[in-house]
């Protein structure tokens, strides 16, 4: 049977989740010709308003997802929360998933991708399954008196989170976040947080872009600078952390991998997200071929682009009522402008970006 990859402009990529992300991966389809539809509950959703089709429907609708199936040559997410059941579905209708089901499951419970890095002999921070207050109690001891307590599932921009502030606060933070199924992880002591954006194709070549370097505020990604100052190891050592997670979870399409580093280049993996990153903002000013394009050159079969930076990139988000400065950024020769096109700016919203470029170093 002939492969029906690589697949021809002209035909349909499904993409699950409507936000910004959803809509700059539907931009990039387009400028090689194929068409996007969105599932998205949400009305007048970012994507949808530059997809061709929209299904406006929960991401567990079973009519919704028999309709992608049947019209979408393959179906991608912009959002890694959609339920396990809902890519089972989609491939029991027949519907191609890329990343399929596994990378979604891993990165959903922050337990299982702890566990999972830990099984590659990839280091991470210290932790415990919590699903107590007597369980923080119990891990304190071994993971120091200043532990992170995080839901297991859904956390996002630092939500679902709190410090545990030694045994006798154990009980007032299990209910801060909530009383849900939680990980206790060891503060890690890390000089930068660094984040590596990776794709994997479909004949299994991986490739890497340079580090970003990210601050973050209220637990929201404010800037990344890259190509990040770093020494070959650390590179060495990120790329390497890449192509073990994609290998192991046979991943197609573009991950971003969250790093600590520690005093003397060392690193910990933080997290994956198995979708296009904030982080990888960059590329889009920074790259000939950026994140969006690259992920839907992957799960389309399409050979990987070139992932070299042709120049310094700094990308500030753009939150709240930042947005309403478009004016004056517009008017900036330095500034390159994205607008998310959300109706509504409310307090920490992702509401666009600015790539500022410089000459590398
Ligand atoms: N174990 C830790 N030690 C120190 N800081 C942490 C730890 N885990 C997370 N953080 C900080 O909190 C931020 C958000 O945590 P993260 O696990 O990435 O959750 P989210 O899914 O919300 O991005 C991280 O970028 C980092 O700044
Ligand atoms: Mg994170």
């Amino acid at each position: 049977m002939p492969s029906r990859f690589p697949l021809p402009p002209g035909s349909m990529i499904g993409v699950i989740g409507g936000g910004q992300l959803g809509r700059m991966l539907a931009l990039a389809a387009g400028r090689l010709g194929f068409d996007v539809t969105v599932l998205e509950p949400e009305p007048d959703a970012p994507a949808a308003r530059v997809a061709a089709r929209t299904l406006e429907a929960a991401y567990d609708d079973a009519e919704a997802l028999r309709s992608l199936a049947d019209t979408c040559d393959v179906v991608t997410f912009e959002f890694e929360n959609v339920p396990a059941a809902v890519v089972e579905r989609l491939q029991m209708l027949g519907a191609l998933a890329a990343p399929g089901q596994r990378p979604l499951a891993v990165a959903q419970d922050r337990v299982n991708e702890k566990e999972f890095f830990q099984a590659q002999g990839i280091a991470t921070a210290d932790f415990a399954a919590i699903s107590s207050p007597a369980d923080i109690a119990a891990a304190l001891p071994r993971l120091g008196a200043r532990a992170l307590l995080k839901t297991r599932r859904e956390g996002y921009d630092g939500k679902g989170q709190t410090w545990v502030e030694g045994e006798s606060d154990a009980e007032a933070a299990f209910a801060r976040i909530g009383g849900k199924p939680a990980i206790l992880e060891a503060r890690v002591p890390f000089v930068r947080e660094l984040s590596v954006i990776a794709a994997r194709g479909r004949s299994g070549e991986i490739a890497c872009y340079p580090l970003g370097e990210n601050h973050h505020q209220a637990g929201v990604l404010r800037t990344t600078l890259a190509p990040a100052r770093a020494s070959d190891a650390t590179r060495e050592q990120a790329v390497a952390i890449a192509q073990a997670t994609l290998e192991a979870l046979d991943y197609v399409g573009v991950m971003g991998v969250e790093l600590f580093e520690l005093d003397g280049g060392a690193l910990l993996v933080n997290e994956f997200a198995p979708r296009v990153h904030n982080s990888g903002h960059w590329t889009q000013d920074g790259c000939e071929v950026d994140q969006f394009e690259q992920h839907v050159r992957a799960v389309a079969g399409w050979p990987l682009g070139r992932t070299d930076a042709l120049a310094q990139v700094e990308m500030t988000n753009l939150l709240g009522y930042e947005a309403d400065d478009w004016r004056a950024l517009a008017a900036d020769p330095s500034a390159r402008l994205w607008l998310y096109g959300k109706r509504e700016p409310r307090e920490g919203r992702k509401m666009g970006h600015v790539n500022r470029l410089r000459p590398l170093p």
